[in-house]
């Protein structure tokens, strides 16, 4: 079975302005990829208009888009809407589902917030506190209910938050706990997968392991702008469907970021970063 090129970028931020902004990008991505995985934040306040936008930015791509939510994508109060014009224009949009792809397998969440490690957010005393765990608990068995599904021996995770702290270092170490929830790594070294793409830390690190060594991507544009200013701001991994082994040498580690020496696209501007607590 041939290899299947998996192309993730995630923040793209589509205003009502963007029209044309992604063409660059996504020509480029149908040359190279099998498949796009769009990581949350796909537009600056989640309004029909800018869904609108986005819609038909991505219409240009004759390749299965596999898509989360991020929190910007809520702002407005219209995801559910949001969703519905993304699925009719074909993207595959995940909230603890899976979709299988030429043999591998994908589960999304948008994820949540929380921190990580012995500072993650514990679900003692206030009821807002509570709740605002309770969240971070919700996506994190979604992420589980999701990942359960897959059959297939590669499995590739999407989300919006980080599930891990070493994706987000390079932000204000106070914002920390807002950029993702240390409880999203637990299904996804249960379930034993083989890369994870998440976005929302536009000013965190491209690249980090999770506990049992499988690689983590912050693919947040506006990040992969800032540290790779000469390539197209997306990141490439290419899986072999049926490995010889689930850890062995399907791996495509980190260093194989492809694209390298490819030019910048031409409209470089107006992803749309936000300030950094609001990534
Ligand atoms: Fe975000
Ligand atoms: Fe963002």
């Amino acid at each position: 079975m041939p290899t299947v090129r998996i192309a993730a970028v995630g923040d793209v931020h589509v205003s009502k302005t963007s029209q044309g902004v992604l063409a660059p990008i996504l020509a480029h991505v149908a040359d190279h990829a099998d498949v796009l995985l769009l990581c949350g934040d796909l537009t600056d306040y989640g309004s029909p208009e800018e869904g609108k936008v986005l819609v038909k930015e991505l219409g240009s791509l004759r390749l299965p888009i596999i898509a989360v939510l991020g929190n910007h994508d809520y702002e407005a109060g219209h995801p559910t809407e949001l969703v519905a014009q993304l699925r009719d224009a074909g993207v595959v949009v995940l909230d603890g589902e899976s979709h299988e792809v030429q043999g591998i397998g994908f589960a999304g969440i948008k994820g949540f917030a929380g921190g990580f490690g012995r500072s993650t957010l514990g679900s003692w005393g206030e009821p807002g506190i509570k709740s605002f765990v309770k969240e971070a608990v919700d996506e994190t068995l979604k992420l589980e209910t999701a990942l359960a599904r897959l059959r297939t021996p590669q499995k590739v995770a999407l989300l919006h938050y980080a599930p891990i702290r070493a994706t987000v270092e390079g932000e204000p170490l106070e914002i920390f706990p807002w950029l993702g929830c240390g409880r999203h790594e637990e299904p996804l070294l249960r379930y034993n997968v083989t890369a994870v793409f998440h976005g929302h830390a536009h000013n965190g690190s491209p690249e980090g392991k999770l506990s049992n060594g499988a690689p983590c991507y912050n693919v947040a544009m506006p990040l992969l702008r800032k540290r790779y200013p000469e390539q197209v701001p997306v990141r490439f991994l290419e899986l072999d469907p049926e490995p010889k082994s689930e850890h062995g040498p399907s791996y495509e580690g980190p260093e194989r970021r492809r694209g390298a020496g490819d030019p910048a696209p031409a409209a470089a501007n107006g992803a749309g970063a936000g300030p950094a607590v609001r990534a």
